[in-house]
């Protein structure tokens, strides 16, 4: 079941986070993109706990993906399809145009997610998260 993230879902969504990155976004971010107005976010719950979670911020006719993280042992089950479908549908509702996210180069699992969801890459960014960690640019258009 997805539903909209909230602070309730903070602990387990700050568990997947630090195990999921290299550089996880901290407590204040989450919390601070939990009480924005422009931050749309949702949880995909398994027995009430959250196991996935995806991130963003609705500006206009657009919606940027900040973040998206299924927990590694539910991972491949389809979860984060599941997550897009789910953004896509509301986003849908909204008359958003666009989605846009930046995607490390190497991160092939978040790639092929992405590319199975219709996504394209649209450009690149040199050395954006570290030296030799380049970023792709992908835009899903509704
Ligand atoms: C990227 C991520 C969210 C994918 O979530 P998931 O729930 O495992 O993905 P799904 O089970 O819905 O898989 C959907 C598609 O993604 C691709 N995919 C998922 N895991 C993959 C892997 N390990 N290798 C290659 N492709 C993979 C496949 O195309 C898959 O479709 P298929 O099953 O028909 O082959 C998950 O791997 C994750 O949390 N990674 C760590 C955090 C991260 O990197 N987030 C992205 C930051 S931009």
């Amino acid at each position: 079941m997805i539903v909209s993230a909230s602070n309730k879902h903070l602990e387990q969504i700050l568990f997947i986070e630090r195990a999921s990155f290299s550089k996880p976004w901290t407590e204040y971010h989450f919390k601070s993109d939990l009480n924005n107005k422009i931050s749309m976010n949702w949880v995909f719950l398994k027995n009430d706990q959250a196991v996935g979670y995806l991130f963003g911020w609705h500006v206009m006719d657009e919606y940027h993906l900040n973040n998206i993280a299924v927990a590694e042992p539910f991972r491949g089950t389809g979860i984060g399809v599941h997550l897009l479908k789910n953004m896509e549908l509301h986003l849908k509702e909204i008359e958003v145009k666009s989605v846009f996210l930046e995607v490390s180069s190497s991160n092939l699992p978040a790639r092929k997610l992405y590319e199975k969801m219709s996504f394209l890459p649209k450009g690149e960014r040199k050395d954006y998260y570290t030296k030799g960690d380049d970023a792709v640019l992908y835009t899903l258009e509704f």
